[in-house]
């Protein structure tokens, strides 16, 4: 069959493809250590379970309004004002089918062909892809290990050209853990000002943070800033929730507008019933993230502190999200008995058959040396998939 064009130009998503793989070896009863998988590992809050319950009973299972039911864009926007004292009204909220839904429908209202839009890497692997999909380009913006991954706003300032649509910004950060401070959000808004650009704000990582440190959202700088940024949230990750798949945005009335348009020719609205469980997270879900906050926070600092004590790999810690990215290149040229490491991707493959630990190779994410880890799984299992992949390792020579 011949298939367009576009679809040579994209991937299926690595990381839900190794998902896949672990789930095909586990129902063959094989045990992996499962450090792949992008969501916690925690059940969803009582609460949410509770009111998708009642929606069902009270048979709320027809279509809603396209862009979600008002009660969610309502929980959506107070959330806004308690978190950032962000003002939106319900024409700026639109609610869609998870954030990577969200983010879909944005490239595909803001970008075409001969557009750029400046992605930090390493990035969440879908942004390229959606990019590409509208025959945009991406405009790499390349971030140092050496300095948490800081964006430098002069090397931004000099990828700007007449064709720059849009910046992408993830704080915390998919994979690299890293966040952005105030002062650099300042300078890239004083340079989004200046030329005229939207900036991507993808937060959905926003309350999973460590340490003390505080999550800023760029839009909350100033009403000529939040004009400009679309913020892109969602409940999949703070609330446990990512198979009920409900994410949002809030942003610019037009734009927000556009991506309504698509989303109405597209999916039509989101599960009525997510949508009403969504509502009971942002309202009653506190609790919950605080203690999940916890247990993440414990788990991140054993995982890196056990992958730091193996010879050849080194961590920084992860100052949000839950993903651990060591650098690995100096495993690279190591052999085995079956051949040589040449790759992260390699490493991953090699872990996986070697250690029965599934990880995610470094490459997709715009790292070629790493490879990245979720520590989502509790203490035990770290503990125990540590110690097959430290003897994994130690194998190679
Ligand atoms: C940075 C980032 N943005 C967006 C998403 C999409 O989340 P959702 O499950 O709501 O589609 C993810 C999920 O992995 C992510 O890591």
């Amino acid at each position: 069959m011949k298939l367009a064009t576009r679809t040579t130009k994209i991937a299926a998503s690595p990381t839900l493809q190794m998902a896949a793989t672990v789930k095909a070896l586990k129902a063959q009863g094989i045990k992996i250590f499962d450090f792949a998988a992008g969501e916690p590992s925690q059940n969803t809050p009582d609460c949410v379970n509770q009111a998708a319950y009642n929606a069902i009973q009270a048979n709320f299972t027809k279509y809603t309004a396209v862009t979600g039911i008002d009660e969610l864009k309502e929980a959506i926007i107070e959330t806004f004002q308690r978190t950032h004292q962000l003002n939106y009204d319900k024409s700026q909220i639109l609610v869609s089918c998870g954030a990577k839904h969200t983010l879909y429908n944005f490239t595909q209202a803001a970008l075409e062909a001969g557009d750029e839009v400046i992605v930090p890497s390493p990035y969440w692997v879908s942004y390229p892809d959606q990019i590409a999909l509208t025959e945009a380009t991406s405009v790499i913006l390349k971030t140092e290990e050496s300095s948490h991954y800081a964006i430098d706003p002069s090397l931004l300032d000099s990828l700007i050209t007449p064709k720059t649509k849009a910046i992408i910004l993830n704080s915390p950060c998919n994979p690299t853990g890293s966040m952005y401070d105030r002062m650099t959000l300042e300078s890239v808004a004083e340079l989004a000002l200046r030329h005229d650009l939207l900036i991507v704000s993808d937060e959905i990582y926003e309350h999973l943070v460590y340490d003390g440190h505080q999550h800023t959202s760029i839009a909350s700088l100033g009403p000529e800033i939040a004009k400009r940024t679309l913020v892109v949230n969602g409940v999949s990750k703070s609330y446990s929730m990512t198979g009920w798949r409900i994410g949002y945005a809030a942003g610019p009335k037009d734009l927000i507008t556009a991506m309504g348009h698509i989303q109405s020719q597209s999916t039509s609205n989101p599960t009525s019933i997510s949508q009403k469980a969504s509502v009971a997270a942002l309202q009653e879900g506190q609790q919950f993230i605080k203690g999940m906050v916890q247990e993440l926070s414990a788990q991140r600092t054993l995982m890196v502190n056990r992958l730091n004590a193996i010879s050849g790999i080194t961590c920084p810690m992860p100052r949000g999200a839950f993903y651990a990215l060591p650098n690995v290149s100096s495993l690279i040229g190591r052999r085995h008995a079956q051949g040589t490491i040449t790759s992260p991707s390699e490493l991953a493959h090699y872990l996986l058959t070697e250690a029965k630990v599934a990880c995610v190779a470094g490459e997709p994410f715009g790292a070629p040396e790493h490879i990245r880890l979720s520590y989502t799984p509790d203490l035990s299992v770290i503990d125990q998939g540590m110690d097959s992949l430290a003897r994994a390792i130690q194998a190679l020579q």
